[in-house]
């Protein structure tokens, strides 16, 4: 930031950032630099308006100008606060896992709704990263019992903390384990009422965003055309569920044909639904077992 004599408002400082960010070609640049001056002030981002003639002393704004420094340098903005919000509730995050998106929630609503209708149950998250599904889901519906999986230590550690801060360590077994390898954690029933999955389906060779290439390879990339993790996951699906029970997977954009035609090779499974995002993108598959 230019030394001149101005006063360092915290309005100044968020125009500024929000023109430095924009220059530097980050998304929703405005955004960002409340985020980042929210965080070092300890205030809510509606708050900052409010204190927009304040002046932060020197600390905060060193924080801040160190801030702004990481993310014109590529490192997403949740990385840097720790946290991002996601189906409403607050989760920790980290390099180690994937900053839980919000067209992610959609698999969110297809368990909830499933499992009160049932009213409670169990709920698999496989590839659980941050635990952002599983959590949200034990947290809705509190007759429900939900195992979060993941290959990534890292990543349960994780999930096992925000499941603890968000009140629903108590229903979420967490656990490593590959796909949908039952753990032995997992001390309930061996089929599910509801599976949900959020895949690595990023092609190897496929460009990422800004940002995006400082998330783990381990949660974006599936071979040569993404879909290497969701053809082994689709297979091992029918056994794990219940009769009637719910499959819920996202995947990639141009995936959908393979997806839907993996589901019915098994021979399990009704027509999925094929559910779409905000972006009227194909994101999400549902699909509801044959009774055997
Ligand atoms: C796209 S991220 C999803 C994370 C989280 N569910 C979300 O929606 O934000 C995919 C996750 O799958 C995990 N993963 C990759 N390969 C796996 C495997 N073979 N078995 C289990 N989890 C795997 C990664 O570690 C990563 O956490």
């Amino acid at each position: 930031m230019p030394a001149n004599n101005e006063r360092w408002t915290v309005l100044r400082l968020l125009n500024w950032t929000r023109d430095y960010f924009s220059k530097a070609g980050l998304d929703s640049p405005r955004l960002c630099a409340e985020m980042l001056l929210a965080e070092c002030l300890g205030s809510q981002r509606i708050d900052l308006y409010a204190r927009g003639h304040d002046e932060p002393d020197e600390a905060v704004r060193g924080r801040f100008r160190e801030m702004v420094r990481r993310a014109v340098d590529g490192e997403p903005v949740a990385y840097i606060v720790g946290r991002k919000e996601f189906f409403s509730l607050p989760f920790k995050v980290t390099a180690d896992v994937l900053i839980p998106r919000a067209e992610t929630e959609l698999l969110v609503d297809q368990a909830v709704n499933e499992l009160r209708l049932r009213g409670g149950g169990d709920c698999w998250d496989a590839c659980t990263g941050s635990g952002c599904v599983a959590v949200a889901v034990a947290a809705n519906v509190e007759e429900a019992r939900v195992l979060a999986t993941d290959v990534s230590p890292e990543a349960v550690a994780i999930a096992v903390e925000n499941a603890e801060a968000n009140g629903v360590g108590d229903r979420v077994t967490t656990a490593v384990a590959d796909l949908l390898t039952l753990p032995e954690a997992w001390d309930h029933e061996a089929t599910f009422d509801v599976i949900t999955a959020n895949p690595p389906y990023v092609a190897d060779d496929d460009e990422v965003g800004h940002g995006v290439d400082r998330e783990p390879a381990v949660a974006l990339r599936a071979g040569p055309t993404g879909l290497a993790i969701i053809r082994r996951l689709l297979p091992q699906a029918p056994a794990m569920l219940k009769d009637e029970g719910l499959l819920c997977v996202e995947f990639g954009m141009g995936q959908v044909d393979e997806v839907r035609d993996t589901i019915m090779a098994t021979g399990a499974f009704y027509e999925p639904e094929i559910l779409t995002d905000t972006q009227d993108l194909e994101r999400a598959a549902v699909a509801r077992r044959r009774p055997q």
